[in-house]
């Protein structure tokens, strides 16, 4: 190929546009876009409409939504600006993209906004950060930010360390299978002994199995508590889990251990209810989120060797148990980085206007749920120099410098993301051990068909083999 023909090939097509190539990728693109206004703005207010799209009768453009994810906001971004709306899931949302539309509504200087994520995902977050708004929020997050010092998180990062190693050697080696749910079985097999101080087998089982349980019910399309459904299911879960945190926290503050949940109990300010609350957020909030991200960096580690071999050459003197060393890591630092812009564990924070406001001159009515799309930042060319390929290295020259909200996997705001540096300790500590044991790659002509129903994941399992190094 010439050097132009090089330039101009895009890279992880999936991710930046929307498919043509598949028969539904052909039958949604004939879906009719059928604009319109979201809500006339009150008269004299000088204020504009949402545009946006209806798409199909009823369903909207909610397989839209769940194949192209934040490909598919962008193109909408595109037709209709940084404020649009669409139809998806039974509701209308509005969709907020780019720097500027961003930044009003995590900013949320006017307290317009409140949190959206109960209104979608249903009451899985109550009782944790996600789930509060301000001044409960603002409380709660100081008391919780105790348990995230960083004396606590190094003890934390040790704690997953002891099952790390063990877990990974039981992974098939010259044998065919599935990463995705390796990697999700082993961040729940890491985060029993760490952040509920109790081993994986058994106990600790029981509680990630319950709070995936959960996790899952937030697709489910039939919400109604009838016995056999996921929503059913979901409840009960739940419900266990609550009584069952709430009933280890006076055994976790007596043993004064290094678990989140012991560590959270010691704080004061909480009852034991709160703290189980917490904890089981943390949870739910950690394990999918983690697993997004060392299921992206894997596959990108794994087409792309240069970066493989340099990671694993770092790697191969660095204890996994050690904060300091893991943090030093820094070309699996630039690697994940550059994986979780492409691919982004939670490309869209959900909030809803607490009362009729505006974002860059557009009427949004009270109750209107909004798609803050950070997503979309992260892969727009006015942003980024060729969003479409992975490259670590425009963090080494620093290419988001200078530009607000172009690079916010961790969110932005009140709400950011309380965990980064576990989750970013985390994911590095398992792609360095992974490293360290096996090789792995994955055809030139490969691409994970990523899907964005939850948290993204290729919707082909991605299929992995592995070698001894
Ligand atoms: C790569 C891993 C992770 C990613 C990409 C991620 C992403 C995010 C994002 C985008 C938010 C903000 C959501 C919003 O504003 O609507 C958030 C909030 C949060 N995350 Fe993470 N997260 C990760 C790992 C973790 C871990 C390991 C923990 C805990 C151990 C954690 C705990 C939380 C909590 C408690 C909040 C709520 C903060 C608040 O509302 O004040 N996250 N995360």
């Amino acid at each position: 190929m010439t050097a132009h023909g090089e330039r101009s090939r895009v890279e992880n097509r999936g991710l930046v546009e929307m498919g043509s190539d598949h028969w539904l990728d052909a039958l949604l693109g004939r879906v009719p876009h059928r604009p319109a206004a979201l809500a006339t703005p009150p008269a004299g207010s000088g204020l504009r409409p949402v545009p946006g799209d209806r798409g199909l009768p009823f369903v909207g453009m909610g397989a839209h939504t769940a194949r192209y994810g934040p490909a598919f906001l962008l193109a909408l971004m595109r037709r209709h600006g940084p404020v649009s709306w669409w139809r998806a899931f039974g509701r209308r949302i509005v969709a907020v993209s780019g720097p500027e539309a961003v930044q009003v509504v995590l900013a949320n200087r006017d307290k317009a906004f409140v949190s959206g994520w109960p209104s979608v995902i249903g009451p899985w977050f109550d009782g944790g950060l996600l789930a509060m708004d301000a001044p409960r929020h603002l409380a709660d997050r100081r008391l919780v930010q105790a348990a995230y010092g960083e004396g606590a998180v190094d003890g934390y990062l040790r704690l997953m360390a002891e099952d790390l190693d063990e877990r990974l050697d039981r992974w098939p080696v010259g044998a065919r299978f599935e990463l995705v749910g390796a990697v999700r079985e082993l961040s729940g097999q890491i985060t029993a002994r760490a952040f509920l101080g109790v081993p994986y087998d058994g106990v600790g089982k029981r509680v990630v199995d319950a709070a995936e349980e959960c996790i899952r019910a937030e697709t489910a399309l039939a919400r109604v508590r009838l016995p056999g459904t996921r929503w059913h299911r979901a409840h009960r879960a739940r419900a266990w889990l609550i009584r069952h945190l709430g009933e280890a926290v006076p055994e976790a503050r007596a043993r004064a251990g290094e678990d989140f949940l012991s560590v959270l109990s010691r704080v004061e300010g909480f009852d034991d209810r709160q703290v189980a609350l917490h904890a089981l957020f943390t949870v739910i909030a950690s394990h999918d989120t983690t697993t997004a991200a060392t299921l992206a960096s894997a596959y990108f580690l794994g087409k792309h060797p240069d970066w493989r071999e340099r990671a694993r050459a770092e790697a191969a003197g660095a204890p996994t148990r050690d904060a300091a060393a893991v943090d030093r890591l820094t070309t699996l630092d630039l690697v994940v980085r550059e994986s979780i812009r492409l691919v982004s564990p939670s490309p869209i924070l959900m909030r809803v206007a607490a009362r009729d406001t505006e974002v860059l001159g557009h009427h949004i009515p009270a109750g209107q749920l909004v798609s803050v799309c950070t997503g979309v930042n992260q892969l727009m060319p006015e942003l980024w120099s060729r969003p479409d390929r992975f490259d670590p290295e425009r963090f080494e020259h620093a290419e988001d410098r200078g530009r607000r909200l172009a690079w916010a996997p961790f969110g932005w705001g009140g709400h950011k993301c309380i965990g980064m540096r576990l989750g970013m300790l985390k994911v590095k500590a398992t792609l360095a051990a992974l490293l360290r044991r096996c090789e792995w790659s994955y055809p030139e002509s490969y691409e994970a068909p990523w899907r964005f129903t939850s948290l993204p994941a290729p919707r082909d399992g991605l299929p992995t083999v592995l070698h001894r190094v």
